[in-house]
Order: structure tokens, then sequence, then C-alpha cells
């Protein structure tokens, strides 16, 4: 595997995004929504770092098997919040076709928050489809498969400190 962000790069990130959060967010206390599993290590840094007040909450839905994406979602678990008239962040770790996103975006705006924004650790900006502009982006990478910082194959290397990219060689 070969080293595409280290913790450190990622560390001074995640607290930048964090005080441009806190500026914007200021008196709004907005509930940050999390997409499991992979937003656990990005979220749990980013929260930490916020200087305004904050509500958490989580969903589980799947649209990856291996290294590729199925083109379908699997809801595991909805919000349990009421997100109606609150401001909402979605909290995700990487967006690659912008498939995932594009349905948790539309199924929350039909709740009637006052408003929804996504904050992403990383985009593959150049393969994702979206019509809608990331809020707040950690890193734009390449198209490759990356994991470490939360984001797995086949649910191994969550745990790595560092965001690594796997190569064909890696992968079985
Ligand atoms: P999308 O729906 O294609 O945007 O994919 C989003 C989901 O696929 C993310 O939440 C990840 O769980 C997973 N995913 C996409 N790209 C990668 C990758 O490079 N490594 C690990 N997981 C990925
Ligand atoms: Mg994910």
């Amino acid at each position: 595997m070969r080293l595409l962000l280290s913790e450190s790069e990622i560390k001074k990130r995640v607290k930048e995004l964090a005080d441009t959060i806190s500026k914007d967010y200021e008196d709004k206390s907005p509930i940050f929504i999390g997409i499991l599993n992979g937003c656990y290590v990005f979220m749990a840094d980013l929260l930490r770092e916020l200087s305004i007040n904050t509500e958490v909450d989580f969903v589980k839905i799947r649209s990856y098997e291996d290294d590729s994406s199925t083109g379908t979602i699997k809801f595991r678990k909805d919000i349990s919040a009421d997100i109606d008239d609150r401001h909402i962040i979605i909290v995700e770790d990487i967006i690659d076709s912008g498939f995932t996103i594009n349905f948790l975006v539309n199924r929350l705006k039909e709740a009637g928050p006052k408003s929804v924004s996504v904050a992403a650790i990383l985009y593959k900006k150049t393969v994702a489809k979206l019509d809608f502009e990331i809020d707040y982006v950690g890193f734009e990478i390449p198209p490759e498969f990356v994991v470490g910082y939360g984001l797995d194959y086949n649910e191994r290397y969550r745990h790595l400190k560092d965001v690594m990219v796997m190569e064909p060689e890696d992968i079985d």
C-alpha cells in the first residue's frame, strides 16, 4: 500500500474544517448525521475540534461490496433524531460516485430540515456525479481505492492512522 495522506496532514485539515464549521454554524446548534461505518473516525476528530453546541446521530447505509459500488443502497439504520426545522450536517468518509450522498441528502430533505450540508474528509471529485457542491471537503483525491482513517476494504484497515492507496496487487 502507498501513503496518500499522513496522520498529521489529516489532523491539520480537520482542525481547519472544524473552525470553518464553528463559524458558519455559530448559534445554530446543528445536528451532525454520520454515515456508518466509514464516518466514525472523521466524525470523532471533527466534533472534538468544534467550538459550538451540537447533536449527533447516525445512519447506516451501504452501496459498496469489495472495491466497487453496487449501484443500490441498502438502509441498515435510520436516524432517531427529529430533524424537522433543524440544521443538518451530514458527515461522510468519502464521496466517490456521489450516489450515496445524493440519496441521503434527498431523503433527509423530505423531513423538512432548515438546511442540509455535507462534510466529507475525502472527495473523488473527478468521478462524482453531483448537481450540488460539497460544502466541506477535506481533500480532493484521485479516483483510486483508499483505506485507513475509517475507510475499509471489506471491513479491514479502518484503524490505520494514515490514508493509504491500495494497489491492484493488494486487492484479493
Ligand atoms: P458513492 O456512493 O459511490 O459516493 O460511495 C460512497 C461510499 O463508498 C463511501 O461511503 C465509502 O463507504 C465507499 N467508498 C467509496 N470509495 C471508497 C474507497 O476508495 N475506499 C473505501 N471505501 C470507499
Ligand atoms: Mg461509507
